[in-house]
C-alpha cells in the first residue's frame, strides 16, 4: 500500500514513518520541513506546500493521510489568518484533490481541542463542540470540511487526540508532559499553571499505533474518534511526572501550583476507538516519561528553538506566506 503524507516531518509523523516502514508500507511526505528533516531515508520526500499538490501528484496513492498545519495554540494566536489557512483550508483541498483523484481513504490529524471549555464529563464524539479560540475553531473547520467529502467510495477517517507527549526523532518541548520533563531535569522544579484543568493525554506511541488502526481498518469504516491514553488533571500529570522522575533519577524536584484561567478543560471517551479501530492504548503519564528518560540523551539540548514550534515559527513567519493562487487555465495574465 502507498501512502502520502502531509506534514509527516513533523513530530508525529517521524514517529509514525518508522512504524510504517517496519509494517512494509511504501511512504511519501509532502512537507515544508519547517522544523528540519528526522525520517528514516527510505521515506519518500516532496518538499512543497500542500497546496501545490495536484491531481496528478496523488493519483498513486492507496491512502492520504493529513499531519500538517499550525499545531498549537501559541503558534495560530501568532498568525490567526495564516492558522486558518494551513488548518482549516488545506486540510480541506487535500481531501478534496485526493478524493478527486482516486484516492480511497484519507485520514485527518484532527485534536481534543476541538471540546474547548467543557463541564467535568466524560465527552464522547456525539458532544457538542465548543472551542472560542483560533487553534480549536480551525481544527473543526478542517474536519468538518473533510468529513463532508465521505462517501461509499471514499473513506475519511478524523483521529481527534489528546495532547501527544513522549520521544520523536523530531522532538517537541512545548507539549504538557515533555514540557514538565524538561523543567523536572533543567530547573528541578515543575510549574503547574492550573491543577484542576482536565486533559487526555496522549503518548506518542499510542498516537502512532492509532493512526496504524485507521490505515488498516476495514474500507468501510469512516468516522470521528477520540484517541488518547487517558484523562487526568494537570496536577496529577505534575505529581506523576515529579514522582517518574525522582524515583528513576533520584533528583529532587520541586512543584509550583498557580490558578491560571485557562480556555480548555475536556476528559475523552475512546470507547468508540476501542470498539470500531480495535485501539488500546498501552501508555499512562508514567511510561511517556520513562521514554523521555530514555532518550533525554538526545534533546539535553533543552533551550534549542527547533524544540519549540513558536520559536521556529516566529523565525519563519515572515517568509511563510498564503499561498499564491493559481489561474485556472485560459486566465490571462
Ligand atoms: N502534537 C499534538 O499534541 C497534537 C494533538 C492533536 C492534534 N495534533 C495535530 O496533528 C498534526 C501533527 O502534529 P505534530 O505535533 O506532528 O506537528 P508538527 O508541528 O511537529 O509538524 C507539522 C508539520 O507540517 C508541516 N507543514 C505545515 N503546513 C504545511 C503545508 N501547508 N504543506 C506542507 N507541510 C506543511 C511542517 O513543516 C511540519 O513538518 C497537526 O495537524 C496537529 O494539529 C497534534
Amino acid at each position: 500500500m502507498r501512502l502520502l503524507i502531509a506534514g509527516g516531518a513533523g513530530y508525529i509523523g517521524s514517529a509514525l514513518i518508522t512504524r510504517l516502514l517496519e509494517r512494509g508500507y511504501l511512504v511519501d511526505v509532502a512537507d515544508l520541513f519547517w522544523f528540519g528533516n528526522c525520517l528514516p531515508p527510505e521515506t519518500g520526500l516532496l518538499n512543497k506546500d500542500l497546496f501545490d499538490l495536484t491531481t496528478e501528484d496523488l493519483k498513486d496513492y492507496d491512502q492520504v493521510l493529513f499531519l500538517a498545519g499550525l499545531s498549537n495554540d501559541p503558534m495560530a494566536e501568532y498568525s490567526p489568518s495564516k492558522n486558518f489557512v494551513y488548518n482549516a483550508a488545506a486540510p480541506a483541498y487535500l481531501a478534496y484533490t485526493a478524493k478527486k483523484a482516486g484516492v480511497r481513504r484519507y485520514i485527518y490529524a484532527s485534536s481534543c481541542s476541538v471540546y474547548g471549555y467543557t463541564v467535568n464529563e466524560l465527552y464522547d464524539e456525539t458532544r457538542p463542540v465548543a472551542s472560542s479560540y483560533p487553534y480549536g475553531i480551525s481544527k473543526l473547520q478542517g474536519e468538518q470540511a473533510v468529513m463532508n467529502l465521505l462517501d461509499d467510495e471514499y473513506s475519511v477517517i478524523a483521529l481527534r487526540k489528546g495532547t501527544v507527549s513522549g520521544y520523536s526523532a523530531r522532538m517537541r518541548l512545548d507539549l504538557i508532559v515533555n514540557t514538565m520533563f524538561k523543567c523536572a531535569l533543567r530547573d528541578g522544579a515543575i510549574t503547574i499553571d492550573n491543577p484542576t484543568i482536565w486533559r487526555p493525554i496522549l503518548a506518542i506511541d499510542d498516537a502512532v499505533t492509532a493512526y496504524v488502526r485507521a490505515i488498516e481498518a476495514h474500507e468501510e469504516i469512516s468516522g470521528i474518534f477520540n484517541i488518547a491514553s487517558g484523562n487526568y488533571t494537570v496536577g496529577e500529570v505534575g505529581d506523576q511526572v515529579k514522582a517518574e522522575v525522582e524515583e528513576r533519577l533520584g533528583a529532587k524536584v520541586g512543584l509550583t501550583i498557580r490558578h491560571v484561567q485557562d480556555v480548555r478543560n475536556y476528559k475523552v471517551s475512546i470507547e468508540k476507538a476501542k470498539n470500531v479501530l480495535s485501539f488500546h492504548p498501552r501508555h499512562d503519564v508514567r511510561s511517556i516519561v520513562g521514554d523521555l528518560i530514555k532518550h533525554k540523551n538526545e534533546f539535553s539540548d533543552w533551550d534549542n528553538p527547533a524544540y519549540y514550534n513558536i520559536r521556529m515559527f516566529q523565525s519563519l513567519a515572515s517568509s511563510i506566506t498564503a499561498p499564491v493562487l493559481a489561474k485556472p487555465a485560459g486566465v490571462a495574465a
